[in-house]
């Protein structure tokens, strides 16, 4: 069953409506919450009047700084919120939740909030980001990012030199920020959107002083988190304090401007790369100095850097990162960070560099092949992206492209061709999962594992049938839920390489447990026999009889196992996923318009658990780096601080039209070290290299180099 095309366990019900999200939740005497936000982006809030908001219709309650919510402060630097709501009187940011009113119907709640009048003491925000514009920066602090050589002086020249810079993003999650609280004395049920419900527990455990064991998160189905749902956003201490408060149920949901204020965005940044290299084009030195920007709202900032230091082979390589705090609310991780943008910059420097020296661009990555990891010279645990290369440019058919840029005119479309490395790190780590085997027939498989709609569900189904030696819909997976045994949360394309492993180690464990009962239970069969488990059957002899029977025949429930796999450490290896991307655009030769036309990916991670949804999981992340590389923006309204564009209108994703039929294949080829199973990531991997494979291939067509992104057609008139 592993490797093949298999149908989401979770489609059906996620197509007809009837899986339930977060804001589904309904609940009997369900109060409503809506967030009052700062309308500046710097100062002190010296005074709110909610004497007519009060009176209006059915309002239960209005905290704000002067009457707030008891939080506490948050005790683990996570990618959220630095500050939790309404505890002091300072603004960060423009959006900010400042006030939380709490009434019967939504509608109640946001009209009452519109009757919310602050006065600020308001001071200039600080919105300016060095390399976008001219204006100095406040705050500067230097760290170097881990892995850091120290150069050595080689002789030869600075051979080429390029400074490549990113915009501010948004993960635009189609299903926005939702969270539903309510408490049975002083245990908490929170129904609410997360990339894994254990972060969830952990960070209200801090925020509200709770024992966790108090605090039940349930969230079965994510309509997409790109990582804006990895932390907590402001909805969701607000509502659990509210509802504990005014012992009702609450529900909050995030409009979509308060998810593009507060709940994280990608930050800025811009990377100078240097490189020296010998005249065949063998890298000598490499530096990528790194700037990023942080919003104040929160603590993450992208080592946008640090993508250079495990890519290519090079005696010296060094990188820094620079951080700009901004007044914005927290940035966070967002689709392959650090990597996505990291990767950006260094495929296109690699391709600048090939053409100064008359080379070919794949041909200048194959000599600067890494062959171990370059900035620890550790071996790769297994790395094929050589054949992903050399399968990719033959079925691709690159030995045909022209060597000179804007060499091909098809009528008013010049047409260029380019390609872009890909690899994301994989590890594996600590997770726990139950089967449980039903009278029934059917088997449950629960860990506390997250389905944003990459799935999950279905590896869960597939890796346990696999294991069980049943048909994938007799298992029943269980996701989402934080009394479950504790798995891996959906983030850092972690998932299937942690979570896979313990599903077949506790549905191997529950073999164990089903033949103890078969020979060991008085109403058994098989009782006081030498009995073999093979495909739902335990068998001994002549006789044969399927778990469900067995169950039956014994009266018990069912029989169940915990099975755990640890975290591997190993410092001996380097881990990645790989592959290589290659691409055709056409631009407009009159309007400049940009469009992809071409697409083939062809990727090394380790075994495939479920060919389709892999390949799937690719596509998507290939229409996000197609994003990243073309269109999406988020402007900021230096006047207010304010994200301009904060809305699905203008903040412009690819829809179908931009998209052409995007091919992947995988090697399919284990590796060996990172578990028995030999998955590791696709998560993210898909999207690093795309942006810098289109402006190869947008240089390629038109002779013009792009290094600011989104690479808009005004860039290329
Ligand atoms: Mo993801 S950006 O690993 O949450």
């Amino acid at each position: 069953m592993i490797g093949k095309d298999v149908d989401r366990v979770d489609g059906r019900i996620k197509v007809t409506g009837t899986a339930p999200y977060a804001a589904d939740t309904k609940i009997p005497g369900l109060t409503y919450g809506y967030l009052v936000t700062s309308t500046i982006g710097k100062g002190q809030i010296t005074g709110m009047d909610t004497t007519a908001a009060l009176a209006s219709p059915g309002v239960l309650a209005i905290y704000t700084p002067f009457n707030p919510l008891k939080l506490f402060a948050y005790v683990q630097e996570q990618n959220d919120e630095r500050f939790p709501p309404l505890q002091d009187k300072e603004v960060r940011f423009h959006g900010q939740a400042i006030g939380f009113v709490v009434a019967e119907t939504f509608e109640q709640a946001r009209d009452a909030a519109s009757l919310v009048t602050t006065t600020y003491q308001q001071q200039q925000p600080v919105t300016e980001f060095p390399g976008r514009t001219l204006a100095q920066f406040e705050e500067v602090e230097e760290v170097l990012a881990e892995g850091v050589q120290s150069i050595t002086q080689v002789d030869g020249e600075i051979t080429f030199t390029a400074s490549y810079t990113s915009p501010f993003q948004h993960h635009c999650a189609m299903e926005p920020h939702a969270t539903v609280a309510t408490w049975n004395g002083d245990h908490l049920t929170v129904y609410t959107v997360s990339q894994g419900a254990v972060l969830v527990q952990r960070r209200l455990s801090e925020t509200l002083g709770l024992d966790p064991a108090k605090i039940h998160v349930l969230s079965p189905h994510v309509g997409g988190g790109f990582g804006g749902k990895w932390g907590n956003w402001a909805q969701v201490p607000l509502a659990c304090a509210a509802s504990r408060a005014l012992n009702r149920p609450v529900k909050a949901v995030l409009t979509r401007e308060q998810v593009f204020a507060m709940a994280g965005h990608r930050p800025m940044t811009k990377q100078t790369i240097s490189m020296t290299c010998t005249a065949d084009g063998k890298l000598t030195a490499i530096t990528n100095d790194g700037v990023t920007s942080r919003g104040l709202g929160g603590n993450f900032s992208e080592s946008v850097a640090n993508w250079t230091l495990t890519t290519y082979a090079s005696p010296n390589i060094r990188v820094t990162k620079t951080i700009v705090p901004l007044n914005l609310g927290a940035a966070t991780v967002m689709r392959a960070p650090n990597e996505a943008n990291g990767s950006f910059a260094l495929e296109s420097a690699m391709d600048e560099l090939a053409e100064q020296l008359g080379i070919d661009p794949l041909e200048i990555r194959l000599r600067n092949y890494a062959t171990f990891v370059p900035n620890t010279g550790k071996p790769w645990s297994a790395k094929h992206l050589d054949e992903c290369y050399r399968r990719g440019a033959e079925e691709f058919g690159w030995a045909k492209r022209p060597r000179k840029p804007r060499a091909t005119q098809d009528g008013d479309w010049l047409v260029g061709t380019g390609m872009g490395t890909a690899t994301y790190g994989a590890s594996r780590g600590l997770a726990s999962i139950k089967v449980r085997l039903h009278a029934n027939g059917t088997a449950s498989v629960s860990g506390t594992a997250a389905d944003l709609g990459t799935g999950q569900y279905t590896v869960f189904a597939i890796l346990a049938a696999d294991e069980l030696g049943i048909p994938v819909n007799r298992i029943r997976p269980e996701l989402g839920d934080s009394t479950s045994p504790v798995a891996a949360n959906a983030g850092g394309s972690n998932s299937t390489c942690t979570n896979g492993p313990a599903v077949q180690v506790a549905a191997k464990a529950v073999q164990t447990e089903l033949i103890t009962l078969a020979t060991t239970n008085p109403r058994s069969p098989f009782h006081g026999k030498e009995v073999q488990y093979r495909n739902g059957s335990v068998s001994s002899g002549g006789l044969t009889m399927s778990f469900g029977t067995l169950l039956t025949t014994c009266d018990v429930g069912g029989v169940e196992a915990i099975g755990t796999s640890p975290r591997l450490v190993d410092p001996e290896h380097g881990f990645r996923s790989f592959g290589v991307h290659f691409c055709e655009v056409r631009v407009h030769r009159l309007t400049g318009e940009p469009r992809v036309t071409r697409w083939l990916s062809v990727c090394d991670a380790g075994t495939i658990i479920n060919a389709k949804a892999s390949r799937s999981q690719i596509q998507g992340a290939v229409i996000m780096g197609i994003g990243q590389a073309l269109l999406e923006s988020t402007e900021l309204d230096h006047a207010t601080a304010r994200f301009s564009n904060a809305n699905l209108a203008s903040y412009l994703v690819p829809v179908h039209a931009d998209i052409p039929p995007i091919d992947v294949r995988f090697l399919d080829r284990p590796d060996p070290v990172i578990s028995g199973l030999g998955a590791k990531g696709i998560g993210e991997l898909g999207i690093v290299g795309v942006a810098g494979a289109i402006a190869n291939a947008v240089h390629h067509a038109t002779g013009v180099r792009v290094r600011d992104l989104p690479i808009t057609l005004e860039k290329l008139l």
